[in-house]
């Protein structure tokens, strides 16, 4: 059972995350890129309740890691930390922030796919990745609340199933869209991307790509 998110990268994405997670009563260890210290005042400020902490002690310390960095800072997360974890994978490839990444770009496999033949030990699950990240407090919902919108999960069943308990107590549908490879379906440049869906709609939108 998941009781603490960790979350890697306290940033715009990783910040959105740690406030949902703790509003849905999750416990919430987050780091940044360098020592605790260094993001103590602005998780205070911005994340009450949350625990700063180093990267390597999130991912110690937590039922379940969230990669909320840069696309073209993946590398500088020390895989051997998150071997064993479920480990959700919000990164999109954004040119303008990441630059070009060769390895991202020439591969016609997801993003998620490349980032978890670095991430080998780790059961990789991609979500949190097609909603904006302002949007993310603002749409949640209860369970049944005609307005909720849905997020879609990719990766292996056991682990997304786990995440897909987080999403709903997140205030979210989730609709598994099948293995990471099915995570295209729903990166920058497709139509459930940044889009609001219900779970009867994005469920529609995945099928193609279920069926392909
Ligand atoms: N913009 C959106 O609405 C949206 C929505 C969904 C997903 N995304 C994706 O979410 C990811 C994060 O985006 P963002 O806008 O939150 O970025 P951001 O605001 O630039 O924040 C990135 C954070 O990652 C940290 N970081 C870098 N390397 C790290 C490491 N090795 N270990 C731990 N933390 C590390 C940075 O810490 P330092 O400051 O110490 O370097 C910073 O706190 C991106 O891949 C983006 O594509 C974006």
């Amino acid at each position: 059972m998941v009781t603490t998110i960790g979350i890697l990268g306290a940033g715009r994405v990783g910040s959105a995350i740690a406030r949902t997670a703790l509003k849905a009563g999750y416990a919430v260890h987050i780091a940044g890129s360098g020592p605790a210290a260094d993001i103590e005042l602005i998780v205070d400020i911005v994340i009450p309740g949350a625990v700063p902490m180093t990267a390597a002690e999130v991912a110690a310390s937590s039922d379940l890691v969230v990669l909320a960095v840069p696309m073209h800072k993946f590398r500088s997360v020390d895989p051997a930390t998150l071997a064993g974890r479920i480990v959700i994978d919000t990164m999109n490839y954004w040119q303008p922030i990441d630059g070009e990444l060769d390895e991202i770009a020439a591969d016609p496999r997801g993003s998620s796919e490349v980032v978890a033949d670095y991430f080998a030990d780790a059961r990789l699950v991609k979500t949190l990745n097609h909603i904006g990240y302002h949007d993310l407090e603002t749409d949640a919902r209860p369970a049944g609340h005609p307005e909720r919108h849905a997020l879609a999960i990719a990766g292996d069943a056991d682990a997304a199933a786990v995440v897909a308990e987080v999403i709903n107590r997140f205030g979210f549908d989730p609709v598994l869209a099948g293995p990471l490879a099915s995570g295209v379906a729903f990166e920058p440049g497709s139509p459930v991307f940044g889009g609001r869906h219900t779970a009867a709609e994005l469920a529609a939108e995945l099928e193609p790509a279920e069926a392909a």
